[in-house]
Order: C-alpha cells, then structure tokens, then sequence
C-alpha cells in the first residue's frame, strides 16, 4: 500500500459571514465572503490560509476564528442554520428585537429521535417542530409532504402553514461573534501584566476569591470577569490547579479562561464575563407564578451535558452546586468555579481535606475523603433539587455535623414542593444510590432528563391549507 494516497479527502473551503480585523501577526484579517482552506482546526482559533477566486493560496498561513467561519456548501451556509443552540437560547434569540411572527431559525437538536428542530416566532411565544427524517433520509414535519433535504423544506414553509396560521417569514436575526468569544489557545498568551486590566465591579466572593467585572484593554477592549486570590502556601496551589485545570478544557457548557496574572498578590484568573450571575441567585428570582418547568429541564439538560464533557476528560469537579453555575444572556448555562477540580488516574481521588460543601457532598467523600465521577453525580442530584425548588437550601434543619449519619440512616432530601414529578424525584434518589456505582452516569442522565423534559413538542400535524 506504499505510495497510496486519498483522494477522498477533499481539502474543507470555509467561508466567512463577517469581517474580522485580526490584530497580533498570527492573525489573518478576512472581509465577508472571503474563502480559506482550513489546514488544522484545534480549539478556537483554526490554522488556515486564504484563497483566490481561482482557489490558489493567498499570503502566508495563520489563525482563524473558527466561529466567523461557516463549511461551504453546506446547510450551515444558510442564515437561518443556527447549529448547535439549545432550545432556550433559541426563544432568546427569536423573541429579541428585529424578529416578529414567522421569523425563524433550524439548530440540532442533539437528539436520537430526530436531528433538527425548527424553531418558530409566533407572537409573543415561540413553537418547536421536530424536523423527522423517513427511511430514505428525506425530511419532513408531518408524515404527509417529505423533502429532499433542509433547503427544500424551509422554502415550502414560507409559503404553506407550519401550523395554524403561521408561515415561516424571515430567518432569525444573528448576532455577529465577538472576538472575546474566543480563547487565545493557540496563541500563548495566557500570562498577561496585570496593567491591562481594571476592576470595576465587585460580583460576589467565595471562599478563597472575590470576583469582580472588569476590563481588559489588551488585544481587544472587552468586558471580562476577574477572580482575585490572595497569595498564601494553599492559595498558591488552588491557583495553579485551577488554571492548569481550566486550559485543557474547552466546551459551551464550561466557562472559558482568557488569561492568567500569576505575578504579584492577588493572582488574577480571567474568564468569559456572564452578565446574568450565578443560578443561585438566578433560581432565587423567579416568581412562583411565572415558572417555566420547561426552562427549568433545559438548564438541568445544560449541566449534565457539561458534566459529561468532565467525565469523558476524567475530570471531578467536587463542588457542583448552582451558586457555581453561571448564565449567559440567553440562558447558557456554564459549569465554573474549578477550584477544587481533579484531573484523576485511578477513577478516585482521595483528601481528607475539611473545605467541603457538605450538603452537597457524597456520603463516601464527607465520610472517607473519596472522590469519583459518581460523588459529582451525587452532587448533581442536590443540584437537581436546588433547581427544581428554585434554590432551596438542603436540608435546613440538620447541621453540617450531624449529616453524615442522617444520611447513613436512609434518609434524603425530600421532593421539591412543586415543578418536580415522580419520575424526576425518582432520578433525584438514583443519584443519591448509597452505593455510588449503582448510580447513573452523567451520559445517563442527560438521556433520561431529555427524555422527561418531553423537550421538543412538535405542534403535531399541522392542517395544510
Ligand atoms: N465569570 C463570571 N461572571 C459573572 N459572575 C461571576 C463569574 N465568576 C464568578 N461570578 C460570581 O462570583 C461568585 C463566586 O465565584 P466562584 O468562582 O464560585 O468563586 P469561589 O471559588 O470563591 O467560590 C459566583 O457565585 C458568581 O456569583
Ligand atoms: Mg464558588
């Protein structure tokens, strides 16, 4: 087989959809419509080189925001292919300023049953449709009229009712990526001087650490989010943790690191800004009134699919809880606060560290310091309850002391008063299994929080006029 060369594999001819002015010298400055040969693509920022009209290479290789960059040729080329949105940020997105009835978007649903979903503006709510694909691999809405691909079925519904009354309009508006939506991976600044930096606001403070809003007048002048920690022998290791631990990971439901200042006390760690704060104080505003138990799977579904991430990275994070989850402006939810995280080895970590969030500690970890993948599902468990109780404390009457034998007496938490049904509460006791491999994983769970969350309705077979 020497010499043998695939020629199956055709180079991949990206397109931008915005104009970006590249700022260090590995960066390449492209204007809407410019092609580019993609040669490597590894985290954000991708290695390419620009085309002609010809096809020929222009200038010299460099970097690339992945996200300005749509494949040619392909369904992402449209304006109204959002990709990978969950099904709340895409309400977000429709109901924002500039759309109105009809006004639409396609995304990936992620799911087994069918890949794409429509999403639909109507008024002042917005309709989901499962987009189904038949044995021949046509798509269709309802059984009746298949399509021979994605292009074919939105043109017929600006014309044909997806349900009553309501034709598809114009696609949803798109907000053009900043460029702080990216990591400087493969540029190697993470260690940058402290001078570029302002605080500006404080946003809470943890046990080692106050956050603040900040700027960052560096390569761009953007809005970031600046932890401080004070210098000490611990101190000094959670930093180094964290950020060690922040650097090798990379996924919409994790919040991304920018920067590091490692040089004089306080250390600075620097991450992606989200505006709307923590769960906590997000579950704590919602008034009973107005619950969307919708909304509320949607942000369990978020957080085991960024602990999947983890697991999959054989990564614990140890203190999962929804004052350590964050949300972006259209309810995005981001896994944060990395402090106590491990990269482990052996499937377990062992501290007898006491810095531990009981009330949402395994019994195995309060009680032997021992640490899995399944004590975080435990935790995730309480999180579960946090969030469907809109951010009840657990367990309020027993104290810290005393909940280890609580607990090894059969005891749990309670099902949440309201928004909760028996088959979540049951999901909720499977991840507080005494015996922490007869608890599910977190693959499991988003499974089954998919599947009860009755996630996409389909506004099942709409009249055709
Ligand atoms: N990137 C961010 N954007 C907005 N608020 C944040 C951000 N990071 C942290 N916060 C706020 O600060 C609080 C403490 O941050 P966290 O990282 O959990 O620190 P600690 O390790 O001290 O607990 C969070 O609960 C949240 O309210
Ligand atoms: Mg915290």
């Amino acid at each position: 087989m020497a010499g043998y060369v695939d020629m199956s594999v055709k180079p991949q001819i990206y397109v931008s959809q915005w104009d970006f002015q590249g700022s260090s010298p590995q960066e390449i400055s492209f204007k809407t419509g410019d092609r580019f040969q993609v040669l490597e693509k590894s985290g954000d920022w991708w290695k390419a080189v620009k085309l002609d009209g010809h096809g020929c290479q222009v200038g010299k290789n460099g970097h690339v925001p992945y996200n300005y960059l749509v494949e040619e040729g392909t369904v992402e080329e449209q304006p109204w292919f959002f990709g990978e949105v969950s099904r709340n940020e895409a309400v977000s997105m429709l109901m924002k300023e500039g759309n109105q009835t009809g006004s639409f978007l396609v995304r990936i649903s992620g799911k087994k049953e069918f890949l794409y979903a429509l999403s639909v503006r109507a008024q002042d709510t917005v309709k989901h449709f499962r987009i189904m694909q038949n044995s021949k691999g046509k798509y269709y809405l309802n059984n009746v009229i298949p399509f021979p691909d994605l292009n074919h079925l939105i043109s017929a519904y600006h014309e044909k009712n997806v349900s009553q009354g309501l034709i598809l309009t114009t696609p949803c508006a798109k907000n053009e990526p900043v460029a702080y939506d990216l990591s400087p991976v493969p540029l190697d600044e993470w260690e940058r001087p402290k001078e570029e930096f302002t605080l500006t606001r404080k946003l809470g403070s943890g046990n080692f650490s106050d956050v603040y809003e900040g700027c960052w007048n560096g390569r761009v002048q953007i809005k970031v989010a600046i932890k401080t920690i004070k210098q000490g022998v611990t101190n000094t290791e959670i930093f180094i943790k964290e950020t060690a631990f922040l650097k090798t990971l990379r996924h919409r439901n994790l919040l991304s690191l920018y920067a590091i200042c490692s040089v004089g006390d306080p250390y600075y760690i620097v991450t992606e800004l989200l505006p709307k704060g923590d769960l906590l104080k997000y579950l704590r505003g919602i008034e009973e009134d107005e619950v969307k138990v919708d909304g509320l799977m949607d942000i369990a579904v978020q957080v085991a699919e960024g602990m999947r991430y983890l697991e999959s990275k054989k990564c614990i994070h140890r203190d999962l809880a929804a004052r350590n989850i964050l949300l972006s402006q259209n309810n995005i939810c981001k896994i944060a606060d990395f402090g106590m995280a491990r990269i482990i080895k052996d499937d377990y970590y062992v501290t007898m560290s006491k810095e531990i969030p009981f009330k949402w500690t395994a019994p195995e970890a309060i009680g032997f310091g021992r640490y899995t993948i399944k004590s975080d599902v435990w935790s995730f468990g309480i999180l579960l309850h946090e969030i469907m109780s809109l951010g009840m404390i657990p367990y309020p009457e027993i104290q810290n002391g005393k909940l280890l034998q609580f607990l090894k007496q059969g005891h749990r938490l309670q099902a949440p008063p309201r928004n909760c049904s028996k088959k979540l509460y049951d999901l909720m006791l499977d991840c507080w299994n005494e015996n922490p491999h007869k608890r599910p994983s977190f693959e499991e769970l988003k499974a089954k929080l998919e599947s009860l969350a009755n996630y996409d309705l389909t506004d099942a077979s709409p009249k055709q006029p």
